[in-house]
């Protein structure tokens, strides 16, 4: 394969966790990110365009005659990036908006999870505040209350209580998630363990490509509100061989194949967040893009060159592909978040230690930092930093990454101290 002029398109963790893969890669002769971060701009060239300016990133593709375009978040396939770079001829890793939508509406995953016998919660859609109230009577407590449209992994409240989810209801009705809550999902709130899996399809070969566990509540011993994601660990001791096997033939497998016969057939990395139960993988919901911080896990573990497998499913290549090969080693990530994240982050604390070099295992992801004019790295997101670290042990991994982060000099901010204690505790 000759080499290759990539654009990749995001600005958080995740994406630079991909570049930093795509970079280190001899299939890639020049990177090209959109909008980028300060610490993707030591990886390549960044260009200040929005992740969600379709138009203008069709634009740079063209102008630097991209081979191919990896999209990062989910808010570009919404922007309908995968649908205007096929209309180009270019091609992309990541799907059209169309196949995007089981991400971009719960209640359309839910449907779409009853038309293809997908095993899932029960649910109700519901359209304004008063049938949602009256929907409760449906569900035991906790009640598991969703903006149907995106909100950055924050859209969700597990409500102990029904006047908790009755105020739930009304700050989703309220505006709280913008149009993203102008229709709300109940569901059954599934017993088991959590666990984030991913898949790849060209549009008609699939795969497992890794998973991982995360920690959504902010605050340790899973207290807190709903956050994207403050750490994450793999391998997931809940990731049975077993336990894969039945995520690719009971939920990825006939998504992919549900997509495809629904005209949209799907080009990218489908991430299925499950809870292990004793009747086996139920779905909780459906992501179009790599997890975040979950990407930054399995980006250190993967030893294989990961420029294939993006090429691959941009070009139907996929069944050429061998499985990819996982170090053995445990990784970890721990996600620094400003003061006040979820719901009012604090910007602009200046960030000190966070370039240094902290060894061969550790890596640090930027995920929301910017430089200011004199070129002071400074917070810029609710979550600011990934402190990332390989170990012989998941043990081993944890203490790497915490000594890291204890580097670090991030006013106000925090991070969860257990990152991994359900595999540790076991
Ligand atoms: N970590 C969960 C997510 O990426 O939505």
């Amino acid at each position: 394969m000759s080499p290759l002029t990539i654009l990749l398109v995001g600005s958080g963790g995740r994406e630079h966790a991909l570049a930093w893969k795509i970079a280190a890669s001899p299939l890639t002769r020049r990177l090209v990110m959109a909008p980028g971060n300060p610490g993707m701009a030591k990886l390549g060239e960044t260009r200040p365009i929005k992740a969600t300016d379709t138009p203008a990133l069709v634009a740079l593709a063209r102008e630097i005659a991209a081979d191919l375009v990896v999209i990062g978040p989910e808010a570009a396939v919404d922007a309908g990036l995968g649908d205007a770079l096929a209309e180009a001829d270019i091609p992309c890793f990541g799907p059209t908006a169309a196949a995007g939508r089981l991400e971009s509406s719960k209640a359309f995953t839910k449907a779409f999870a009853d038309r293809h016998g997908l095993p899932t919660g029960a649910y109700r859609v519901c359209e304004d505040a008063e049938s949602a109230k009256a929907a409760l009577d449906g569900f035991s407590p906790p009640y598991v209350i969703k903006a149907d449209g995106l909100a950055s992994g924050k859209g969700v409240v597990i409500a102990e209580t029904r006047a908790e989810a009755t105020a739930a209801i009304d700050d989703a009705f309220g505006g709280r998630f913008g149009a993203a809550g102008a229709r709300v999902v109940i569901e059954e709130f599934l017993q088991g363990e959590i666990g984030s899996c991913f898949a790849l399809c060209d549009g008609t070969h699939s795969m497992i490509f890794g998973s991982a566990q995360d920690h959504k509540r902010a605050f340790d011993g899973e207290t807190g509100p709903n956050t994207g994601g403050m750490g994450t660990y793999s391998p997931a001791p809940v990731f049975t061989p077993e336990l894969v096997d039945q995520v690719r033939t009971r939920l990825a497998e006939p998504t992919f194949a549900g997509v495809a016969a629904e005209g949209a057939p799907y080009r990218g990395v489908l991430f299925v967040e499950l809870m292990a139960t004793s009747e086996g993988p139920k779905l909780v919901e459906f992501n179009v893009r790599f997890g975040d911080p979950e990407c930054q896990v399995l980006m250190l573990r993967l030893e294989s060159d990961l420029v294939p497998y993006l090429l691959a499913c941009a070009i139907g290549r996929l069944a050429e592909l061998p499985p990819p090969r996982w170090r053995p080693q445990s990784a970890v990530c721990v996600v620094m978040a400003a003061e006040g994240y979820p719901d009012s982050p604090v910007a602009g604390s200046i960030i000190r230690g966070a370039e240094q070099d902290f060894g061969p295992d550790v890596v640090v992801f930027h995920a929301g930092t910017a430089r200011d004019e004199d070129g002071v790295l400074r917070a810029a997101g609710g979550r600011v930093l990934n402190v990332c670290a390989l170990g012989a042990t998941l043990k081993d991994a944890q203490d790497k990454a915490y000594a890291a982060a204890a580097r670090i000099d991030c006013p106000g901010g925090f991070y969860r101290r257990d990152i991994g204690w359900r595999a540790l505790g076991r």
